[in-house]
């Protein structure tokens, strides 16, 4: 299995590009089968969760052409099976967006039920509920969601919880529903606002996205595009994360500022320097970071993809911090791993208690799930000594590149597969 290692104690400092934004490729690749015309799909991240979202897509006869790393060509026309392999949804949870795309396009659509995953149980009530209201039969048959509908037809649609999935596959499927849908508390998430500007760019008919009320007239069909994916703000505020932790001085490129306000606004309020510009942030570490509380919440409030981030920060950061997260139930489950750097970090219920501590000091651990392993990283990266990380294919997941831009930042950081490897490392940096 391969792991991270690394020396810590280098301020990261240096310019860093950000990839297409994961969450939002997930989504446009499922909504890119909605067309019996070839779509070309541009900035996609090259990590392990867009190509098994590709793999489901072939698996169900889709053509796809991989044009470069992050440039796609999707045919929906030659889609032979409207029921998705179990081995995509156990990989990856978002194959549930072909739901959305299938039934929208050929009222049929069959996806195993995902089940639940490191950070919490991840029930899809509200996505089903709005597949329902918009005229589909919805069953759990052995395992798998298994809708159809006769004829959809538009519906006004009030999700009970405010959910990025739920919107978007409501979306996707009423973008071809006959009449007017609206969809009230629904997500404001840039990646909702980037598959909505993605269907539209299709010839669909889509307004308000980025608001909790979206409305939609369904149309005929959809047809080809060109689109290029958003930057990730996620992976963006885990490089200025980085950047703080480590005292250092960071710029993140090809970004959307506005995307990263509650992330700066946090940055700033620990006592860092931030400087926006257009397409780029810069981020200088305080001499000395102060403590804050912060509670995550749907966009745009602080996004709870930044809650083991910021949370790593804080644990070098003078004072006591609480961070609440309100979204998922289980997301500190890194706590324990940064009890065994130094850190002081105590969760009560769906909050971490941290007494900020002058160092942490490196350590063998493992990463529990995808941003929790990115947060791990960054307190090997700020900690005293050696860190060694084991399962790193969760960080894989959503993180091109990450070890070579981190060492392009000055870090010193390599995947290794074994012992040796790691001894090597250590003679090499000394
Ligand atoms: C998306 O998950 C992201 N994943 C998550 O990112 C992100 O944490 C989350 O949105 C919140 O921003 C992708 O986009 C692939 P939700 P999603 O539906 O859509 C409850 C990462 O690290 N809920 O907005 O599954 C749910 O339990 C991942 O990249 C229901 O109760 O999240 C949660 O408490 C982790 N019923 C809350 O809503 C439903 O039908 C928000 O979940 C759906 C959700």
């Amino acid at each position: 299995m391969e792991q991270y290692v690394i020396k810590g104690g280098i301020p990261l400092v240096g310019e860093v590009e950000i990839g297409g934004a994961k969450n939002a490729a997930l989504a446009i690749l499922s909504a890119a089968i909605m067309t019996d015309e070839t779509v070309i799909i541009d900035n996609l991240p090259d990590v392990r969760d867009i190509n098994v979202m590709l793999d489901a897509i072939a698996g169900i006869g889709a053509m796809v052409e991989r044009v470069n790393k992050s440039t796609v060509k999707i045919n929906g026309s030659t889609i032979s099976d409207l029921s998705v392999d179990y081995e995509y949804i156990k990989k990856i949870r978002a194959s549930y967006y072909l739901l959305g795309a299938l039934l929208g396009k050929y009222k049929h659509a069959e996806v195993p039920l995902p089940g639940g995953c490191n950070i919490g149980s991840r029930p899809i009530d509200q996505h089903l509920k709005g597949f329902r209201a918009l005229g589909a039969s919805v069953n759990i048959i052995h395992g798998a969601i298994v809708a159809r509908a006769e004829n959809l037809r538009g519906n006004h649609i009030f999700l009970d919880v405010v959910s990025v999935g739920a919107t978007i596959n409501i979306m996707m499927t009423a973008s071809l529903a006959p009449g007017r849908t609206i969809i009230e508390n629904a997500a404001r998430e840039p990646h909702v606002v980037d598959v909505a500007n993605f269907l539209n760019s299709m010839g669909a008919n889509i307004k308000g996205a980025g608001t909790d009320v979206i409305r939609i007239k369904g149309v005929e069909r959809l047809h080809r595009t060109e689109y290029s994916i958003i930057p990730d703000q996620i992976e963006a505020g885990t490089f200025l994360f980085a950047a703080a932790a480590t005292r250092g001085d960071v710029t993140v490129k090809n970004v959307i500022p506005k995307h990263l306000e509650a992330t700066t606004a946090k940055l700033e309020e620990i006592g860092c320097d931030v400087e926006e510009y257009d397409d780029a942030v810069r981020v200088r570490a305080g001499r000395k970071l102060h403590r804050t509380h912060v509670k995550t919440l749907p966009y745009p409030g602080y996004p709870t993809d930044m809650q083991p981030q910021i949370a790593v920060t804080l644990t070098l950061a003078e004072g006591t911090s609480i961070v609440t997260e309100s979204i998922f139930e289980n997301r500190f489950k890194y706590a324990d791993e940064l009890s065994r750097m130094g850190a002081s970090i105590k969760v009560e219920g769906n909050s971490a208690i941290i007494d900020g501590v002058k160092k942490l000091t490196g350590a063998r651990v493992c990463a529990p799930d995808l941003r929790a392993g990115a947060a791990l990283v960054i307190a090997g990266l700020s900690a005293e000594g050696f860190t060694i990380i084991d399962d790193i294919m969760y960080i894989q997941r959503g993180y091109e590149n990450f070890e070579e831009k981190l060492r392009s930042l000055g870090a010193e950081i390599e995947k290794v597969s074994s012992e040796k490897e790691i001894q090597k490392f250590k003679l090499r940096v000394g």
